[in-house]
């Protein structure tokens, strides 16, 4: 698993295709290949980013973590 944390914005996951997103009593199985989520504080449906960081002005450096799952 890849996670990315773009230079300021949001935290990048590859999904490997899908994802489970639980929420309370909701339950979704969303297809995507990747999800971003916020990091700064603004987004106004988190966890998900939704672009707000750019009006914050949010200033974070970029970086990766890179788990191997077969360690
Ligand atoms: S990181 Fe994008 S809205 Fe927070």
């Amino acid at each position: 698993m890849k996670i990315e944390f773009r230079e300021n914005g949001s935290i990048g996951i590859e999904t490997g295709g899908k994802y489970v997103f639980r929420q309370g009593d909701q339950e979704v199985v969303i297809e995507k290949a990747r999800v971003s989520l916020c990091r700064c504080g603004h987004s106004g449906n988190k966890p998900f980013c939704d672009g707000s960081h750019k009006a914050a002005g949010f200033v974070a450096p970029a970086a990766v973590i890179e788990l191997n799952t077969d360690a």
